[in-house]
């Protein structure tokens, strides 16, 4: 379809039915329109062929009356209305006048000439009944007149003329006609009265076809209100509300709305059990990982504690058996760390509610950023923060988790003599933590993933680092938990977190 037509076919259901109802209309009326006015011209015609017969009968009756009474043509038996004697100049009083209409032409033709003397139009009104002689311009085309039927013809300042000849015992032939002008008349009349009433007709059935429509379509559009509500909710996650339905009024099988309307309906309770289902199992999944995490916390710390022990009393041991031991203990702290990130993610997924006290972020960041120092010797650490305190509502230690997290991988996944700044920057109603650090940059296949459960770069460095892939799991649990939000940048030489917090 070309852009044009595109442009103009309308676009909603409302106005494509408007449309197509105008238009069907429209072609109804028209064709009715036709159709009387062929018929009624018709009719007209044949009417006006009955009225030259009969006015062709009178006068010859007329005309034979005249000749038997003697008198002289051109001035016959006065008609009921002719009290005057007098016609206006250039004019005759009519023989032929008597219930003769306006406008009759009657002529007389002799060998074949018309008697110009015996020729005319009539002028009737209520007084008297004058004839205007026809010219010899307007007599010419009437010696054409066929001798049977009806002919028009149309003559020079009379117009169109429906004429008759009838031939006399004598030879001669008498013309006679009306004019058309009439039945011209009234068709226009009434093809003007038709295009009137169909454009107000459609005009009105616009309006009206209009309103229809539109209450006609409401069912639908509640029923697509509906479905737009639905498809605005978050379902991938979650216990998801998915009480929003069709109204009852709206799903009634025997209207297509109707049946629409249930069917979705129908879907959306099939949906919301498939998601209760989803939710019952994330539950004892969480559950599972939560309970299992908590069981392990005692074991591994009766691990740590042996092997703490065993490596204590180094005399009794040999040197082997001692080295196992330490392994053995240090991975045992590593787990225990796994165990404890478990817990903390599944009771963050649980939506476990965190404290809501007033942190000063300025203080987690300079106790941070001295453990990272102590920690990381051979990186170069920096503080970029404003003069005033800037105060957050939240859990404490949980946020001191999210900046010690970022400083562990800026220090644990960048070389030594790498530069970390990190900085507290306050916009309106939120405060920006940034950890920037100048190392290598997170790899472009690992940098979408980052925030995911258990995604690393599998650097050798990581691996050294003994990385799980849950530290920034948690940083974003934990920011999303205080409805805050956290990004990252990163290229080679310049990687950035930046934690968005709302401010108290
Ligand atoms: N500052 C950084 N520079 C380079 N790579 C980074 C940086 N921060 C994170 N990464 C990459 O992102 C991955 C995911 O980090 P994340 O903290 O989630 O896990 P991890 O550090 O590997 O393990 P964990 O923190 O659980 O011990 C890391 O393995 C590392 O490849
Ligand atoms: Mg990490």
């Amino acid at each position: 379809m070309s852009p044009l037509r595109t442009r103009l076919t309308p676009q909603t259901l409302r106005s494509r039915l408007l449309v197509t109802t105008i238009a069907l209309l429209l072609g109804v009326g028209l064709v009715i329109g036709a159709v009387t006015t062929i018929a009624l011209r018709h009719t007209l015609n044949g009417q006006l062929n009955a009225q030259v017969d009969e006015t062709a009968g009178r006068t010859e009756r007329l005309v034979e009356g005249q000749f038997r009474g003697g008198g002289p043509p051109g001035g016959g038996p006065p008609g009921p209305g002719d009290t005057t004697t007098a016609c206006p100049a250039g004019t005759t009083r009519a023989f032929v006048g008597l219930g003769q209409v306006d406008g009759t032409l009657y002529a007389q033709f002799a060998g074949g000439r018309v008697d110009l003397a015996d020729s005319g139009v009539l002028e009737t009104d209520a007084e008297q009944a004058c004839s205007v002689p026809l010219t010899a311009a307007q007599a010419a085309p009437l010696g054409a007149v066929a001798r049977s039927g009806h002919t028009t013809v149309d003559l020079p300042g009379l117009g169109a003329y429906r004429l008759t000849a009838r031939e006399r015992p004598d030879g001669s032939v008498a013309v006679t006609g009306l004019p058309v002008a009439g039945v011209d008349r009234t068709v226009r009349n009434v093809l003007a009265v038709e295009a009137l009433a169909l454009l107000v007709g459609v005009g009105a059935a616009a309006v009206l076809g209009s309103l229809l429509i539109r209450r006609d379509l409401l069912p639908l559009q509640r029923v697509a209100a509906t479905a737009a509500r639905v498809s605005e909710l978050q379902l991938d996650r979650g216990d998801v509300g998915l009480e929003d339905r069709v109204p009852m009024a709206d799903t009634d099988e025997r209207t297509e709305v109707g049946r629409v309307g249930l069917a979705l309906n129908r879907m959306l309770d099939h949906v919301r059990s498939a998601l209760e289902s989803r939710h019952d199992s994330e539950l004892q999944v969480r559950q599972f990982v939560a309970d299992a995490s908590h069981e392990l916390r005692t074991p591994l710390a009766a691990i740590r504690g042996y092997s703490e022990l065993t490596r204590r009393s180094r005399d009794a041991v040999p040197a082997d058996v001692l080295h196992a031991m330490g392994r053995v203990e240090s991975e045992a702290v590593r787990m225990t760390g796994l165990v404890e990130d478990l817990l903390l993610l599944a009771r963050l997924d649980a939506g476990r509610p965190l404290e809501r006290d007033p942190v000063d972020l300025t203080m987690i960041v300079l106790d941070a950023v001295s453990d990272a120092r102590v920690a990381g010797r051979d990186h170069t650490w920096r503080l970029d923060l404003p003069e005033e305190a800037v105060e957050v509502v939240g859990d404490q230690g949980r946020l001191h988790q999210v900046l010690a997290n970022l400083l562990a991988n800026a220090r644990t996944h960048t070389p030594p003599g790498t530069t970390v700044t990190v900085g507290i920057h306050r916009a309106a109603g939120a405060a920006h933590l940034e950890v920037v650090d100048d190392g290598p940059g997170i790899p472009p296949q690992t940098l979408p993933h980052v925030f995911e459960r258990f995604a690393r770069g599998d650097s050798s460095r990581s691996r050294e680092a003994g990385s799980t892939g849950l530290g920034l799991a948690i940083v974003d649990a934990v920011v999303a938990s205080h409805h805050g939000s956290v990004s990252v940048a990163s290229a080679p030489g310049r990687t950035a977190f930046r934690v968005s917090l709302p401010t108290a």
